[in-house]
């Protein structure tokens, strides 16, 4: 779960944080997408380990957020609270396989691929992606509409306009020689740069709201809201990566990199004042909106 940071109070968002980790945790656990296990037992093992192996969770926190704010109970999203870390599960999966960015650790531990070897990765991977889609439609069949839109907001998120294409563009950076105009063409459009991660935290946020009946004025602010989060998460967790490891500077392929830490430190308090002001503008006082506020405040100040 997302841990405190020294530096902030105890505040509402921690409270709420606190109140509703546990539940998040069991309900991974009982909607994870697992063979039968006198088939194959290595598939599920390496579910569990994906899914267990130490993530904030981030998104599902978001999405029951996203439904509070439009008056939805907590326990009722806690499926697709789940569907949207099995979302994110799937694109870290994808993203750390040899044949994209080549990474050997996640969250400190060997990469599933590492583990497990990559066609299980590969296959744990489209389980966790078939079983959110699976998840708000079963889910809330009592509102077969807004399961819809739900299901229809996932199918984007995956698709080529978010997760897959934003794997493309970190593909073509990846690959360095050729791809320098690309490159600069890329980093002029903020919301094209963090295609994937934008994408997951928008789509976190609003299927919580569709599902609990926002109608298209709210969930059009809301993904104002979630652009500018997805960018300062993105540029916080690129100065992060920074901090951690100068060989990066070498690689040469993040936003922050190549803009100068002082300039992403200035970009990310203009993003975190933007979206405060989106959140404050549009949106009734609540506790779902002040845990917002504080989020976005928390994730451009995170030192992890
Ligand atoms: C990692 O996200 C990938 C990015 C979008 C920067 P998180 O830092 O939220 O991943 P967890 O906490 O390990 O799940
Ligand atoms: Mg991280």
């Amino acid at each position: 779960m997302i841990e405190e940071n020294e530096s902030i109070e105890k505040t509402d968002l921690w409270q709420y944080v606190e109140k509703h980790k546990l539940q998040i945790e069991k309900s991974l656990r009982e909607f994870l997408p697992l063979a039968p296990p006198q088939i194959e037992t290595k598939f599920n093992e390496a579910v569990d380990y994906a899914l267990f192996s130490g993530g904030k969770r981030l998104r599902p926190v978001l999405t029951l957020l996203g439904a509070e704010l439009f008056g939805g109970k907590p326990e009722t999203f806690l499926p697709s609270a789940v569907a949207a870390e099995f979302i994110h599960t799937s694109s870290l999966i994808f993203d750390d396989l040899p044949c994209m960015d080549n990474a050997d650790e996640r969250r400190g531990k060997t990469s599933l691929h590492g583990h497990f070897g990559e066609g299980l990765a590969v296959l744990v991977a489209l389980g966790f992606l078939n079983a959110s889609y699976h998840l708000v439609f079963v889910n809330h069949e009592n509102v077969p509409q807004r399961a819809i839109r739900a299901h229809a907001e996932i199918v984007e998120c995956v698709g080529a306009s978010g997760m897959l294409g934003g794997q493309s563009i970190d593909l073509a950076l990846a690959k360095g020689a050729g791809v320098d105009f690309a490159r600069e063409d890329i980093y002029k459009f903020e919301s094209v740069r963090n295609l994937k991660t934008s994408a997951l935290i928008r789509l976190a946020l609003r299927v919580g709201a569709i599902l609990s009946g926002a109608n298209s004025a709210e969930l059009a602010n809301l993904s104002r809201f979630a652009a500018f989060l997805g960018d300062a998460y993105q540029l916080g967790d690129d100065l992060i990566d920074l901090e951690e490891d100068d060989e990066i500077f070498s690689e040469n392929k993040t936003f922050a990199i190549n803009q100068g830490k002082s300039n992403v430190q200035l970009q990310l308090k203009n993003l975190t004042e933007q979206a405060r002001l989106v959140l404050t503008d549009n949106f009734a006082s609540s506790e779902a909106r002040i845990c917002l506020i504080q989020l976005t405040d928390y994730l451009a100040e995170r030192k992890f």
